[in-house]
């Protein structure tokens, strides 16, 4: 079955790697990401946001990932499988958490970063008492990043305050806390002309707070250039996408950190495929032969992902 993030956070800490967390909100998506880690046998989280409930529904998400579990063995050489985790990405509030955990998620993030302090405690608390005792793990968060966090649009981040880390992963329980160390979601994380670096000298703070500890990178894409390129030369209208470069990452997963965020760069590898189709072939109107080449761009994509920035190849 499903399994929660405890010992595969652990094992990553230990390996100085990253677990990737990709968001999937429809069957190619899965099927791509599950075919990645498969090929580089890799573990993985399989995140849910907000958006994607309502896009398709959390019912249909937990039995896809679900099947995702027997999937990845019929299509493993020695019918293994890999390690999967369901998480919910971005919890809004414990009702949303509850709801997961009760319908079979085995992981999930209460997102209390925009609340004052103390409230973020309290929320996040009410969360971990609630889904420890199902064995499902709770990532938190302190920060807040740049750019849309769901519906929150923060228009300038600040930074987790390392004073803080201590006391709020004492108080809350929390198996692992997302920090904001200059990560942003989307494909616009920095302007041109800005210094489009992360401060891993928080994150070094931060580690020496809480030593081996859990840590979180959300917003973590790189938005590859090759990729702006073809969405551009075959119609598409991106200007100025800029993302968090891959070295920065490589660093970080080396760290305590052991799970990074990544949904942009698939969406852009999505999109850059079923541009060429269109452009290139016009006359094609059957839904597999666009969304077929974009899952196979999806795959190659995260199999790089995983052997290149996150290290997590190799380690299911
Ligand atoms: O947190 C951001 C993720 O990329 C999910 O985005 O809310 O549009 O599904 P979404
Ligand atoms: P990106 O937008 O950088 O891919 O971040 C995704 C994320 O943090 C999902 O929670
Ligand atoms: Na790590
Ligand atoms: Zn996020």
């Amino acid at each position: 079955g499903l399994v929660n993030t405890k010992e595969l956070f652990a094992k990553a800490i230990k390996g100085g790697y990253a677990i990737p967390a990709y968001n999937f909100n429809n069957m190619e998506q899965m099927q791509a990401i599950l075919q990645a880690c498969v090929e580089t046998q890799s573990p993985v989280i399989l995140q849910v946001s907000k958006g994607a409930r309502e896009y398709a529904n959390q019912t249909l998400l937990r039995y896809m990932a679900q099947g995702a579990v027997q999937y990845a063995k019929e299509i493993s050489p020695d019918g293994k499988g890999i390690p999967i985790v369901l998480h919910l990405d971005h919890g809004p509030d414990f009702e949303t958490c509850k709801s997961c955990i009760d319908n079979g998620f085995s992981s999930v993030m209460i997102d209390g970063s925009h609340l004052p302090y103390e409230e973020n405690i309290k929320e996040t608390r009410r969360v971990v008492e609630y889904a420890h005792q199902f064995g499902v793990t709770v990532e938190g968060e302190l920060g807040v990043l740049a750019g849309v966090e769901d519906d929150v649009k923060a228009e300038s981040h600040t930074y987790t305050q390392p004073e803080e880390v201590e006391d709020f992963v004492k108080r809350t329980g929390v198996d692992s806390l997302a920090i904001a160390i200059g990560t942003s979601h989307g494909a616009f994380k920095f302007k041109p002309g800005e210094n489009p670096k992360i401060r891993l000298d928080i994150l070094a703070e931060i580690e020496k707070r809480i030593p081996g500890f859990p840590i979180v990178l959300h917003g973590s894409s790189s938005v590859p250039q090759d990729l702006v390129k073809i969405i551009n030369e075959n119609g598409g209208k991106l200007k100025d996408a800029i993302g968090i470069g891959e070295d920065q990452l490589r660093a970080a997963a080396k760290s305590a950190v052991c799970k990074i965020n990544i949904d942009s760069d698939g969406r852009l590898a999505m999109t850059a495929a079923i541009r060429k189709v269109f452009n290139e072939k016009p006359a094609e109107f059957d839904p597999r032969k666009y969304l077929g080449p974009a899952r196979t761009a999806l795959k190659e994509l995260y199999k790089r992902k995983n052997i290149e920035v996150l290290g997590s190849a190799g380690h299911a």
